[in-house]
């Protein structure tokens, strides 16, 4: 039989992986996953109790949000929109920016679409990032945003890892001090695994404010590529019929 080489193509490049997004820069994969719905109800779970004090995210409606995660009018108003409000509003950190501005010397960024200009491998290694640091106003350096003005909000959960130093002499003889890694000081509530689910769950939730309807988008992506094959197979059916008396 003579292999269609039209056929070939078309299947080959409907196997191709998809392109993944960029992450940006060099971070360990974050693991979030916009298609588990619970890790995303945690999440702004999380994102209400630790990060609304200081953070809008000024493009995310509260009814909008319920919608999209199956979470329930009551449990909305009670659990997440805690500094009340009305289910239409969009989410406003009950810090006023300007204040905040004064207090840490840096304006907390609106949250909304961090995920899309700084990618999840990035907010996962912030998340995990921060460290003791004693010549700091708030106690605390990042590695990912030296000098970062945000104070370690989760310190309570994950506790306060400590810097580990090796000394580099460069070679015009000037001696360096280089990061190598963490050792545990203060301990915090959470288990280090714990933290690594709570830190997943918080920028999965992230994730999916930067583009509400991107589980949707991939879901109903499926059904296309599938509707393709198939019109595919057809039309290719078709040609065979229409030219095989032609020779
Ligand atoms: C006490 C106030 C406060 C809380 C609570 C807080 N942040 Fe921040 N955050 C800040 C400030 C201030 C900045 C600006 C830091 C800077 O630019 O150095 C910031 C910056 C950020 C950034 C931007 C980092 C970058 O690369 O520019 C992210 C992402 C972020 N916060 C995530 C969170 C998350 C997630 C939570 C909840 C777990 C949270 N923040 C809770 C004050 C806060």
């Amino acid at each position: 039989m003579r292999i269609d080489r039209g056929l070939v193509l078309a299947l080959a490049l409907s196997l191709a992986p998809p392109v993944m997004a960029a992450g940006g820069g060099s971070y360990p994969d974050a693991g979030t996953d916009i298609h588990d719905t619970p890790s995303l109800q945690r999440g702004a779970r999380n994102f209400a109790n630790y990060c609304m004090g200081c953070h809008s995210a000024q493009y995310m409606r509260w009814n909008r949000l319920a919608a999209d995660l199956g979470i329930s009018e009551q449990v909305l108003e009670e659990n997440l929109m805690l500094a009340g409000g009305k289910p239409h509003d969009v989410i406003l950190s009950a810090m006023p920016a300007a204040q905040a501005a004064e207090w840490f010397g840096k304006a907390p960024p609106d949250l909304s679409l961090i995920a899309r200009s700084r990618g999840v491998d990035y907010l996962s290694a912030f998340l995990h990032g921060f460290y003791a640091d004693p010549s700091r106003p708030t106690g605390v350096n990042n590695t990912v945003l030296a000098n970062t003005a945000m104070p370690h909000v989760l310190a309570n959960l994950q506790g306060l890892q400590e810097a580990e130093y090796e000394l580099v002499t460069r070679e015009d003889g000037v001696t360096e001090q280089h990061l190598v890694g963490f050792k545990a000081g203060a301990p915090g509530e959470l288990t280090p695994e714990q933290y690594d689910d709570f830190v997943r769950d918080t920028v999965n939730f992230l994730d999916y404010m930067g583009e509400p309807v991107k589980a949707k988008r991939e879901r109903l992506g499926v059904w296309v590529v599938l509707f393709l094959l198939v019109l595919f197979l057809l039309a290719w059916l078709q040609k065979k019929e229409y030219w095989k008396d032609v020779r």
